[in-house]
């Protein structure tokens, strides 16, 4: 029997065991064969992708003038800890980081943390300060490109519960600097150095468990990373391979 005008359809992959990674560590790498170059299509099985401050559905990690002396995604300098937009409400469910040329020199590590895992320290260490978060709201403020007019501004708990689970936010840039996205003024003076303030403390504590503890992944070159966003706090090494290239895409 002739095998003409079948088309060959493409293997399914099954990724449970990636979707239990993501659910049990809060973090999962899928390896290229496992995609097949469909990344929009794999990561709707995670989640619907969302717009992100500009608008964009992808948004490129790579290198831009103009951004040398700021804590920024598109320059190559390090990124402190912190959880994605916490300024959106919700914020993105899942973040996913398309590797198309990691950086050669050593840094640009994406570093990820237990967020839930380090309150729950906290609860133990720290009971006053943590009752302190259950009762204070916190201001978030997002410029979507540092220098630009345009921000975004809430008061949110740093643990929100909901139905579909506990929405967690950290921000060093926010604690030091007022600003997600701080201004070249703005970084001129931390808020947190020398403050006696509750929130200070959270977030010298929060700096100290996330260098303790993070997991430091250099996501390999074609590969996807995928994180909870609503769980862990993320942040990236410095580097200076001006090549590393990636894509950011947000689930909701
Ligand atoms: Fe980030």
């Amino acid at each position: 029997m002739s095998d003409q005008g079948i088309v060959a359809s493409q293997p399914y992959i099954s990724l449970g065991h990636r979707h239990e990674e993501l659910s049990t560590l809060g973090w999962t790498v899928l390896t290229p064969d496992e995609f097949a170059d469909d990344v929009v299509g794999t990561l709707h099985e995670f989640g619907p992708i969302i717009p992100q401050f500009n608008g964009q559905m992808a948004f490129p990690i790579t290198r831009k003038p103009g951004y040398e002396d700021l804590p920024y995604s598109q320059s190559m300098n390090g990124i402190g800890p912190h959880t994605e937009a916490p300024v959106y409400g919700p914020p993105p469910r899942y973040l996913a980081l398309h590797c198309h040329k990691q950086a050669t020199c050593g840094g640009g590590h994406t570093g990820l943390v237990d967020g839930y895992e380090f309150l729950r320290v906290l609860e133990r260490s720290e009971p006053q300060l943590r009752e302190w978060l259950d009762d204070t709201p916190v201001e978030f403020v997002a410029t979507a490109k540092p220098g630009e007019p345009g921000q975004r501004r809430v008061q949110e708990y740093i643990l929100t519960p909901t139905p579909d689970g506990d929405i967690f936010r950290f921000s060093y840039n926010q604690f030091h600097y007022g600003d997600v996205n701080p201004s070249r003024e703005a970084l001129q003076q931390s808020q947190v150095a020398n403050s006696t303030s509750p929130l200070a403390r959270f977030a010298v504590l929060g700096e100290a468990y996330f260098v303790e503890h993070n997991v430091p992944v250099l996501i390999p070159d074609g590969c996807l990373l995928i994180w909870d966003n609503w769980r862990m706090i993320h942040a990236r090494s410095r580097y200076t391979d001006p090549a590393r290239h990636l894509t950011r895409y947000w689930l909701a």
